[in-house]
């Protein structure tokens, strides 16, 4: 299926809008009909172009013909610049697949390959969703965290400035993630002092001065809603994220997608434990899903105006 029969667009021309104008645009992960309500109310209400960003294990909670039962029903328009994407596709089969059934964009995760074994798949991918108009993004350089049920990685290792240019001109690739310090999850960090590695964004930034750049694991794990989680039964001690403040220095040096999962669940998780805990006796999902997609909500159109500032950016 063509993504454009559903409303979608690619990534290009958001991102390279991103680029000119100095703000990312955000990559929200969605993997059921709460997730993607609150995602679109927040980009509709802030006049935001959003990446709806599905990983593997989403696909497979789903199934792709609800996901794309979703995405029909949810009758987007392509002025609304809503890119459907997939997050860290782990093989050639997993892009082709999607892009066959209606994705507009495609992550291929190689990084933890060799250089030479990352071009060569990268490449591959990109001939294959360059003919669809479907585009791409690559990643060079290792997170931390869980990136997905199947790629789980203990160890990072920061991009290397010099592989960057032979990277990109071997295959070919529309946007390039980079390891500069965040790392998947609720745990990023040790301390709030821990700053990202803005000298490996800047080099890389430097080489290749048009290409958007794109950063994974950027939740900012806001203290109040690890709060609400520990206070109403939840168990998660020194979870921290990255300043609001660095992403957005970020967005100002040529990042121009922000990724964001973990903040959502947060926001969900904290509505809905507090929601029950204050309302024992009701047993209707639909009261306490509300609550979630609520902060969900909220959560996304905080990001959008004080990180990303991509809001009023649709044109
Ligand atoms: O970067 C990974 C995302 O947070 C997706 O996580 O595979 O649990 O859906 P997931
Ligand atoms: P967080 O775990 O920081 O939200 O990262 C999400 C992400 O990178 C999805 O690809
Ligand atoms: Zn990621």
């Amino acid at each position: 299926m063509s993504y454009s029969i559903l409303g979608l667009v690619n990534t290009d021309k958001m991102l390279h809008d991103a680029l000119v104008g100095n703000y990312a645009v955000p990559a929200f992960n969605f993997y059921n009909m709460e997730t993607l309500t609150a995602i679109l109310s927040a980009t509709h209400q802030t006049h935001s172009p959003v990446i709806l960003a599905v990983s593997e294990s989403a696909i497979k909670y789903m199934g792709f013909n609800m996901l794309m039962g979703l995405i029909s029903g949810a009758m987007i328009t392509p002025d609304q610049q809503i890119a459907m994407h997939l997050d860290h596709g782990s093989s050639y089969e997993a892009c082709i697949t999607a892009i066959d059934m209606g994705f507009s964009s495609v992550m291929i995760d190689a990084s933890k390959l060799p250089l030479q074994q990352n071009i060569a798949l990268t490449r591959r991918v990109v001939e294959y969703a360059h003919k669809h108009n479907v585009s791409v993004e690559a990643e060079l350089g290792v997170l931390s965290g869980i990136e997905d049920e199947n790629t789980k990685s203990e160890y990072s290792s920061y991009t290397n400035p010099q592989d960057v240019v032979q990277f990109v001109s071997a295959t070919n690739v529309d946007s390039l993630a980079i390891a500069i310090g965040t790392s998947h999850g609720a745990y990023k960090r040790k301390s709030d002092n821990e700053a990202l590695r803005f000298d490996i964004l800047d080099a890389v930034a430097q080489k290749l001065p048009n290409l958007p750049l794109v950063l994974h694991g950027a939740s900012s794990i806001p203290e109040n809603l690890v709060q609400t989680i520990n206070k109403f039964g939840g168990h998660m001690p020194n979870a921290r994220g990255i300043s609001p403040k660095q992403l957005r220095q970020a967005t100002k040096r040529n990042i121009c997608k922000i990724n964001v999962d973990s903040d959502l669940r947060l926001a969900q998780t904290s509505a809905i434990r507090k929601y029950m805990a204050e309302n024992p006796s009701d047993f209707n999902p639909r009261n306490y899903l509300n609550a979630g997609i609520t902060a969900m909500t909220q959560i996304c159109i905080d990001e959008i105006k004080n990180i990303m500032g991509s809001e009023n950016k649709l044109k």
